[in-house]
């Protein structure tokens, strides 16, 4: 049975695919981002393109929603959110004007509306699921455990905004639940917003300052100003204000760029305080030895690493955030593991991946655009849509820097052959891979590689190996045979502020208009 999950209508839509047959574990058949096609970063709504690629793998006969409509809509009125509340489009209206459904010559589309609204006999049907539940089973059904605590944190669902699970032989049980207006995101983005980036879409870069602030100077001040005392053996995370409408109020007058860094600085310091009470309070009260993080303050990296302190086993899944849970609530409904080797999901360009023409490009231009096979699913390129640079040099991070219009602090990321990551990079302890850049280490040589190194010295890692990615595996042992470097730079193949390429076409358009070369295959 084919079965459609969706994230729409609030930020980072998205579409999953999977196959159910009984008996057998769910197979992920197609799982992509609304943006990459509309072209509109962090686009909320679902188009008709992304509809119709996933058409392609078949007619779904359910559709599951991320979260319960419903149940958001009573919390939006409570908090006085009327305009949002009646303005929200819901799910059935979203799914109405695209042509989601195979219509049978009586049941035309706008009848056959998903969920049954009309009566119509003709499926699919829409399920919907709680927010929470969504995250929380994205994470544990793709992880590879079988007994494991597992971890939310986000912004806000429906109510909940914190959520302890335990999981255990296909079954998720919440232990502990933490509502709305009490939320760690929402704190994380409003200050984001204080300082003068966009919530809901720059905490990475707030995370990213961080490194160049001082953590001592406002810590203390944040926490107290916000949050009221955390309590052993508890992880009720309180605050002493509604910050939904963001913290512009809050005191401290910021006069330099240095007083900015401070802020973030601080604010990523106390994130880390906070992370890490709650999961001494999980190894406590639990004793497990596997965890799993989700929810979108699982997209902090720099904290992830902290896991591993109480740990033996962390998973992440590469989606944490709301556009995972696409995947997620069919998952809940699934109750089954799927097998979670890849995050390469999405729109597929077809042909040889670029060896010897990235190379070639790299040899001589230093930079060069790789668009080829399926794209990732998810927030960070990983070798598919990628723009690989030569990381050596002290240039090489303004070359890139210049091309993709980004904040000239923030540095690039490191793709290395997973068997010699431990040469030039010191992992978190019992940590020895990073698939899908979740995790900081230290840089070994940051002499050598400026580009890849952030100030306080450390370096967002992925690592791949000859069965992860054998095309991207072979191109970086050819790096090595030609230059004696294993690592080369990757950082996403788009440009500040714009979706990832998806398409041939985008890259082309991307080539066209930035002057760096896009290969989509090799031989071209
Ligand atoms: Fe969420």
């Amino acid at each position: 049975m084919i079965k459609w999950g969706i994230t729409s209508n609030a930020h980072d839509a998205a579409l999953a695919v999977v196959n159910t047959v009984k008996g057998d574990q769910p197979e992920i058949l197609f799982a992509a981002h609304a943006e990459r096609s509309s072209g509109k970063k962090n686009d909320a709504w679902l188009n008709q393109t992304i509809v119709d690629q996933a058409r392609e793998f078949g007619r779904p006969e359910e559709v599951h929603w991320y979260e319960n409509f419903n149940l958001k809509r009573l919390r939006q009125i409570r908090s006085g959110q009327w305009k949002t509340a009646w303005n929200k489009q819901s799910p059935w209206h979203t799914l109405d004007k695209l042509d989601v459904v195979w219509p049978t010559p009586w049941t035309p589309v706008s009848s056959a509306m998903v969920g049954g609204m009309s009566g119509a006999p003709y499926p699919p049907s829409l399920h919907y699921h709680k927010h929470h539940a969504s995250h929380a089973a994205a994470g544990y059904f793709t992880s590879p455990f079988r007994d494991a605590a597992v971890l939310v944190i986000d912004s806000i669902g429906e109510f909940e905004t914190l959520t302890i699970w335990q999981g255990y032989d296909r079954q998720l049980k919440r232990t502990f639940s933490q509502r709305y207006p009490h939320s760690v995101g929402l704190w994380y983005s409003s200050m984001t917003q204080r300082i003068g980036l966009k919530p809901n879409e720059d905490e990475y870069i707030l995370m990213g300052w961080a490194a160049l602030g001082d953590p001592e100077r406002f810590k203390q001040k944040i926490y107290d100003d916000f949050f009221y005392p955390l309590k052993n053996n508890s992880p009720e995370i309180k605050f002493k204000h509604n910050l939904h409408r963001g913290c512009r109020w809050w005191a401290p007058e910021l006069n330099s760029l240095q007083d900015y860094a401070d802020i973030a600085a601080s604010t990523q310091a106390v994130y880390e305080m906070i992370f890490d009470h709650l999961l001494k309070y999980i190894k406590h009260s639990t004793n497990n030895k596997n965890i799993v993080i989700m929810g979108g303050c699982a997209l902090n990296c720099v904290a992830n690493g902290r896991a591993y302190k109480y740990f033996d086993n962390v998973w992440i899944m590469p989606n944490p955030g709301d556009a995972g849970s696409s995947l997620g609530c069919v998952l809940d409904d699934v109750r089954d593991f799927t097998e979670y080797n890849t995050a390469y999901l999405g729109y597929n360009i077809a042909g040889d991946y670029p060896i010897e023409n990235t190379i070639k490009q790299l040899k001589t231009e230093r930079m060069v655009g790789v668009a080829n096979g399926r794209a990732e699913f998810g927030p960070r390129a990983l070798g598919n849509r990628t723009l690989f640079a030569d990381p050596r040099g002290d240039d090489v991070q303004d070359l890139v820097n210049t091309v993709k219009k980004r904040q000239p602090f923030r540095p690039f990321a490191p793709v290395i052959k997973a068997d010699k990551v431990h040469d030039y990079f010191e992992m978190p302890q019992g940590c020895d891979e990073s698939q899908f850049m979740q995790f900081i280490a230290t840089t070994k040589h940051p002499d050598q590689f400026p580009a890849i190194t952030h100030y306080d010295g450390t370096s967002r890692v992925q690592t791949v190996t000859a069965e992860q990615h054998p095309d991207l595996y072979r191109l970086l042992d050819r790096w090595e045979q030609e230059t004696g470097c294993p690592i080369l730079l990757n950082t996403s193949l788009n440009i500040k502020g714009e979706p990832m390429v998806d398409t041939e076409d985008d890259a082309k358009r991307w080539h066209e208009r930035y002057g760096v070369k896009v290969l989509t295959k090799e031989g071209e």
